[in-house]
């Protein structure tokens, strides 16, 4: 069988803050869980992220916190490097819209995306009236003010999205508009802009996102709230042209000779999925490949694209790239051709994540009301598997969910703790107290000991179907259950009985508990890489341990353990919260 390849992006997070624990639910450990599951499946992934500089969002926070908009950026993108790299969220690349090594390749890709749509006629050149501050001297964008949503009436929304009702929408359209540089009302103006026909590509987008709710069909189990989301928008709103061109000089300039273009540049939301590509040929010259390399995985049918993203994210996910995509084909077919870009195989949104801390109502995470949880100051006190475990035991893939610190605590010590590493700690007890160190011999084994040897079999089998379908809370449900067989069967079997007076059988025993924590090292690598390593050395088992395929083989007897080390830590609800 050829080798699958996919090329897994992860939403590029704005650089101009901190992680938190919901930006890491939303999108980040459910993309590394996927790449390390498919890397062991021996399929060819890459997997890119970077920072977002482009666009409002910096620009506001420098302009808050009265800075260089250049220096703010550099500082959250290396600050976020740091945040993923303690999770063990292993990009192939993390590139920035705006870093100094990736902006000029950024900018082609983005300019050349631009030209090619410009070229194919899919952009419409109009005037517009757009908020223009007369104190400030110029135009607002979007997230520079503020007013009340025309659908859900809630009086904070932006001018580009509501983040009360997630619907997307023109300015203009605000209630009681307010501008956020000066306080004052903002007036009308007229500004030219460059717009997306999105309406010349609604049939096409609405046919391909119909597709995917036949998963046998498509090959790809896309979320309920994916299509809900992208298809109820289609069919609530239709798709309107949308402009692409903003009045901001922080960004990629819009590459038109036209004198209408000047001082103008491309909407952040165009050039920040361009991002995806544009740093995946960056990672390709990197790799001594050159920088067209990019095209082997994006305009290759032979490769999936899959995006994770968080809700807010899936409209011009499953849309407007799309649709960006499409708009550069040359056929009308939804399929795409070799060298054309390839429309994505999933996009998988998780819903935000609440935070409930003790003695208080669930919340939403804000960092301006300091109800939120920074990956930088968690990872000062704790290890990185128990956050990964937990945000994946509460992952919000349907609903949101909320992150309940009494929860993370009695989780890590009931489930981590009494289940994955007591079983492990037991069974290596007794390989070392009892066997010298060596896998005893598996002897003549009954009914009970094939069930539990099948067990493992099977745990492979169903997390391997969860974890392609991207149910990763079931997949991970799947491996804990195969923890707390494996310490069923132990006491059932009783070797702490039986090494009194029947070695053999006290051996036997063992050696499936061995066996059975040799399969969980494998399937439990995707979900906690750190946790996977040190029960990988504790068996003494090679670099290749994490291979799905043979994650159920058995080793031999004989087989020599590692020194025993300390798997999961108990934590103290005091030493969490202080007391
Ligand atoms: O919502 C966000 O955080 C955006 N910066 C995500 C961008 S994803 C992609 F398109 F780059
Ligand atoms: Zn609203």
């Amino acid at each position: 069988m050829p080798r699958r390849r996919f090329l897994i992006t992860a939403a590029l997070p704005y650089s101009n803050g901190r992680l938190h624990v919901g930006h890491i639910a939303g999108a980040y450990v459910p993309a590394d869980i996927y790449v390390r599951y498919l890397r062991a499946t021996g399929a060819d992934v890459r997997f890119i992220c970077g920072s977002d500089d482009n666009g409002v969002a910096a620009l506001k926070t420098a302009r808050e916190q009265n800075r260089a908009v250049e220096e703010l950026t550099a500082h959250y993108n290396a600050s976020q490097q740091r945040d993923f790299a303690g999770l063990g969220i292993e990009f192939d690349i993390f590139g920035g819209t705006h870093q100094p090594e990736y902006v000029d390749i950024h900018e082609r890709f983005s300019q050349d995306f631009f030209l090619k749509i410009h070229e194919k006629g899919l952009f419409t050149k109009r005037t517009a009236e757009q908020l223009y501050d007369l104190e400030a001297k110029q135009f607002l964008p979007d997230r520079f003010v503020r007013g009340t949503c025309p659908h859900c009436a809630n009086d904070q929304a932006f001018g580009d999205q509501c983040e009360e009702c997630g619907r997307s929408m023109d300015q203009t359209g605000l209630i009681h508009p307010v501008s956020m540089l000066s306080g004052t009302t903002p007036e009308l103006r007229k500004t030219i802009h460059w717009y997306l026909r999105l309406d010349r590509l609604q049939s096409r987008l609405s046919s391909w996102l119909a597709g995917k709710k036949d998963a046998r069909a498509c090959g790809a189990v896309w979320r309920p709230t994916v299509l809900n989301q992208s298809l109820g928008r289609i069919e609530s709103e239709g798709l309107p042209e949308r402009a692409m061109t903003r009045d901001l000089t922080w960004g990629v300039p819009v590459p038109l000779d036209d004198p209408d273009a000047k001082g103008k540049s491309l909407y952040v939301w165009f050039d920040a999925p361009i991002g995806y590509v544009s740093f995946t040929a960056a990672l390709c010259k990197q790799q001594g490949e050159g920088a067209d390399g990019y095209a082997h995985w994006w305009k290759d049918p032979d490769c999936k694209v899959v995006h994770f993203i968080g809700e807010d994210n899936i409209v011009f996910h499953a849309i407007t790239w799309p649709a960006m995509m499409l708009a550069t084909h040359d056929s009308d077919s939804l399929q795409g051709k070799l060298g054309e870009y390839q429309l994505p195989h999933n996009v998988v949104a998780n819903s935000f994540l609440n935070i409930k801390f003790p003695g208080k109502e669930e919340e939403k995470i804000s960092k301006s009301r300091g109800s939120a949880i920074w990956i930088e100051d968690y990872l000062k006190s704790f290890d990185p598997d128990p956050l990964r475990y937990y945000l994946t035991a509460v992952a919000p893939e349907a609903a949101r969910t909320a992150f309940d610190l009494d929860d993370f605590i009695a989780r890590n010590n009931g489930e981590l703790l009494n289940a994955l590493g007591n079983f492990f700690n037991r069974t290596m007890t007794f390989v070392h107290n009892y066997f010298d160190g060596k896998v005893p011999p598996a002897g003549q084994r009954d009914e009970q000991d094939g069930r539990q040897l099948e067990r493992r079999i099977q745990a492979r089998d169903r997390a391997g179907e969860e974890l392609e379908a991207c149910h990763f809370k079931a997949a991970l449900g799947e491996v804990m259950a195969l923890a707390r067989a494996g310490n069923a069967y132990f006491d059932a079997t009783k070797p702490f009985l039986s090494r009194k007076n029947d070695m053999a059988a006290c051996g036997r025993a063992v050696n499936v508990c061995f066996q059975t924590a040799r399969t969980l090292t494998a399937l439990i690598a995707p979900f906690l890489p750190f946790t996977a390593d040190r029960c990988a050395g504790m068996l003494n088992l090679g670099e290749g341990y994490r291979n799905w395929a043979s994650a159920a083989d058995e080793l031999p007897e004989g087989h020599r353990l590692g020194p025993t080390q300390l798997l999961i830590k108990k934590l103290d609800p005091k030493e969490v919260f202080g007391s």
